[in-house]
């Protein structure tokens, strides 16, 4: 099985090229939160887990699924697979502390580079479409690498991106980064751009938008947001802002046709 979570689809596209080539099960983590996760395992089935890195961390929302976890997974190959729009830090070894608190031991880890989505901050944007394609080539062609690796089930370490101050970054920079920034209360929409479309609520992974068709959206600031801006990537008239970090910036989500040469060569 490969569980993922994905906000503005990079991700997905990881995941779902790595279980096209396995013939891996997808399980979307976000329709198992709140419950134990159980799971009956074919022999010798791999566990991958694929997320994106948020502030040098796994999002909230996979360290929840992990803490739900009730498996028996001593005999499965299990991997990682974390996307990330620059660095990684820490993300990797986190996210293997949680797993060794519920007795699984992870054989692989592999970092992608992929299109940026955090906008929330002054000096962050998207990429320019030159970088967003280049990117994307680039991640097919590391995906195709991990994909083999995967296959022979080979215990390696490929994380290329951890960049500088891993420690500073995810320990102290991402505990900040998790409780000052994930949240939902400076997102509002410009009434005179938004259509009602009801697009930003159906993208919203954790169903934190109260919207619809005739609708204008209304986060329901209640601690669920994941802040991954799937919603403000999303709104075709770019009518959602974060504040006032988003006014003059881009919009983002993985695209096949933007991103035509990102079918892994496997
Ligand atoms: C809340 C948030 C925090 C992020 N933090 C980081 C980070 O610490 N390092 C990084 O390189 N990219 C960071 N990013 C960028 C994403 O990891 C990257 O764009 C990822 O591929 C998005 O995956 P998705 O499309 O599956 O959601 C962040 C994105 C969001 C939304
Ligand atoms: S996606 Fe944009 S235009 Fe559509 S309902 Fe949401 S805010 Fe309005
Ligand atoms: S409200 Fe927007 S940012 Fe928050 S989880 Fe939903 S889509 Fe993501």
């Amino acid at each position: 099985m490969i569980c993922y979570f994905s906000g503005t689809g990079n991700t997905k596209w990881a995941a779902t090229q790595l279980a096209e080539a396995t013939g891996d099960r997808l399980i979307y983590i976000p329709e198992h939160i709140g419950k134990p996760f159980v799971y009956e395992f074919q022999e010798g089935e791999r566990i991958g887990f694929c997320f994106p890195v948020h502030g040098w961390r796994p999002p909230r929302i996979v360290r929840q699924f992990i803490s739900q976890l009730q498996l028996n997974a001593d005999e499965h190959y299990t991997y990682a697979l974390c996307t990330a729009g620059d660095t990684i830090g820490e993300t990797i070894d986190i996210f293997e502390q949680d797993l060794a608190c519920k007795g699984i031991k992870l054989d692989a880890a592999f970092s992608l580079i992929m299109p940026e989505s955090y906008v929330g901050l002054p000096f962050m944007d998207v990429d320019n479409s030159k970088n967003e394609k280049k990117k994307c080539s680039q991640a097919a062609d590391d995906l195709s690498i991990y994909t083999q690796d995967i296959l022979n089930r080979r215990k390696v370490k490929a994380l290329p991106h951890i960049g500088r101050w891993p420690k500073i970054n995810s320990r102290l920079i991402g505990e900040i980064f998790v409780k000052k920034l994930i949240t939902d209360k400076p997102f509002h929409v410009d009434s005179a751009k938004c259509i009602k479309c009801g697009i930003c609520a159906k993208v919203c992974p954790v169903h934190n938008i109260e919207g619809g068709t005739a609708h204008e959206p209304q986060w329901k600031r209640n601690g669920t947001c994941l802040v991954c801006f799937a919603c403000y990537h999303h709104c075709p008239r770019h009518a959602i802002e974060y504040g006032r970090q988003t006014k003059h910036k881009g919009q983002y989500f993985f695209n096949h046709d933007r991103c035509a040469h990102s079918k892994p060569n496997i």
